[in-house]
């Protein structure tokens, strides 16, 4: 589909949008305003209520939440949306999960379930755990107890998935403003070097709440979704290679299937929403590079290596290299983040992943930590910690390795690493939590990782322990 409008499927109809429509307008403000669709509810227009949740369409028939606060008119080039509108049958009555949620009294000022109804349609053909595909959804005044019973009584409603040509590049003007959509990495690479100020947008969870949020119109924007070589997701014999914009919500399902990287899979699941993780990409965690993004921590704990490209040619930077400091990146304006090598953990080696933060869902975390310790015949042979939330940027914590190293995997040993984790950080005080209790915190992820993995038989989580109790 190589184009100059916008043409995308809504609601199963193909749809072109007039000439000089601006490619920067979110898809919320669209529907509820030209589209005249108000179903779908505007709460707090930054990605963290769910009432504006809409679906993608895959063309394999999978069916992504994603908000539409935080999705542009051009992010929909050759893709299919549906709305609330769109579950009506072709008699106009209620879909059944309509019909569940209201006889089940899953609904009281009905504000939220808009949102909540489309949550409920894509998990019922993706599945999966029913918590997760909740958790990007508010609701106020119903309490969750009808709303998850719905949920867990889900029937898959099997329909066709949308044919859809493959996207060829596009480019939409509107005034003061172009909207690239390449197709390729040369097309991308040419465009990155001839406008190296233009916004480079992956999911936009990020970026466009620009948009959302603070209402800035970006003159100029280069699209990465369309671009096949930033989509890779491919088990090397060095690991797992990954497009830089390959959304989180693919990289869970492949972490999930891979037995040598599943202990990544619960921290996967806690970034964002589904919603977010329906758009949210690897790149755009290292385009940020916040000190919490919990991507990062993973990546330099396992010795990620990022792959940058320009006109001028690619390189391979690790990923420490890449993170020079507070939101900074070793990345020239003419490059892109093209795909990121995760390599396999060494066998038998004590992993933990884990984020720490006021919610258990769809927060930023206060520390988030990556560690990996790997123990042959009796002493720790490699210790990689890593640690976000603690200093300008994510840090390995080289004193709390080195005392580790050499000796055995023993309670004394961790001691003199949390000991020595002191000096490794430098964490802030802020409203998530005090410079000494994020270093307590800290120390007790690394007291955590040696009793999960000396005393398997004590419970890991409260949950547990109340099941024990
Ligand atoms: C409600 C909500 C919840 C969130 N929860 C979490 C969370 O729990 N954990 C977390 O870590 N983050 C969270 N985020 C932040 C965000 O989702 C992540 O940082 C995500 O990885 C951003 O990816 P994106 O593709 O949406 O990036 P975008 O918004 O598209 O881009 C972000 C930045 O990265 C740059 N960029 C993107 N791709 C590339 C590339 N290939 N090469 C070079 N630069 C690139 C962009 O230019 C931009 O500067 C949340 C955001 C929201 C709105
Ligand atoms: S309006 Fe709240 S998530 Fe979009
Ligand atoms: S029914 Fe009122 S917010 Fe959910």
């Amino acid at each position: 589909m190589t184009g100059t409008q916008i043409a995308f499927t809504l609601n199963g109809r193909p749809l072109t949008l007039p000439p000089g429509t601006s490619p920067t307008v979110t898809l919320l403000d669209w529907l509820r305003g030209p589209a005249a669709l108000t179903g779908t509810k505007e709460g707090c227009a930054e990605g963290d209520c769910g009432a504006c949740t809409v679906v993608l369409e895959q063309p394999d028939g999978a069916r992504l939440p994603v908000n539409a606060c935080l999705t542009l008119l051009g992010q929909l080039h050759g893709r299919a949306v549906r709305t609330v509108e769109g579950l009506r049958g072709g008699d106009g009555a209620a879909h059944p999960i309509q019909v569940a949620m209201a006889e089940s009294d899953g609904t009281q000022c009905g504000f939220c379930t808009p949102g909540i109804v489309m949550s409920a349609w894509a998990h019922g053909r993706q599945g999966g755990d029913l918590h997760e595909a909740l958790a990007g959804n508010l609701c106020r005044c119903t309490g969750y107890r009808p709303i998850v019973e719905v949920f867990g009584a889900l029937a898959d409603d099997s329909a066709a998935p949308p044919a859809l040509a493959a996207p060829g590049p596009a480019r939409f003007e509107a005034p003061g403003q172009v909207f690239h959509l390449p197709a390729s990495l040369p097309g991308l690479l040419a465009l990155r070097a001839a406008h190296p100020g233009a916004w480079l947008l992956a999911g936009g969870t990020d970026l466009n709440l620009r948009i959302s949020d603070h209402r800035e119109q970006p003159a100029e924007v280069i699209c990465l979704l369309n671009v096949p070589e930033l989509h890779a997701l491919e088990a090397t014999a060095a690991g797992l290679r990954i497009g830089a914009a390959t959304p989180y919500a693919r990289l869970l399902d492949a972490v999930r299937a891979e037995m040598r990287l599943s202990a990544l899979s619960g921290l996967l699941a806690r970034l964002g929403s589904r919603q977010i993780r329906g758009l949210g990409t690897l790149g755009g965690n290292l385009g940020t590079a916040s000190p919490i993004g919990d991507a990062l921590p993973p990546l330099v704990a396992l010795g990620a290596v990022v792959t940058v490209a320009s006109a001028r040619g690619m390189r391979e930077v690790p990923v420490e290299r890449f993170l020079t400091g507070y939101r900074s990146n070793d990345l020239a304006a003419d490059e892109v983040v093209v795909s990121v090598l995760l390599p396999w953990p060494p066998a038998g080696a004590h992993l933990g992943f884990e984020k720490i933060s006021k919610r258990h869902d769809q927060d930023i975390a206060t520390v988030g930590a990556a560690m990996l310790v790997r123990v042959e015949g009796g002493v720790t042979v490699e210790a990689r910690l890593a640690f976000g939330g603690v200093a300008a940027t994510v840090v390995r914590a080289s004193g709390a390795e080195a005392a580790l190293l050499g000796r055995p995997f023993d309670a004394a040993a961790v001691a003199a690493a949390a000991e020595a984790l002191a000096g490794d950080i430098a964490p802030l005080s802020d409203w998530r939590g005090s410079a000494a209790y994020r270093l307590a915190v800290a120390q007790g992820l690394l007291h955590r990782l040696h009793l999960r993995a000396t005393r398997p038989d004590l419970p890991a989580e409260v949950a547990e322990i109340e099941e024990v109790a």
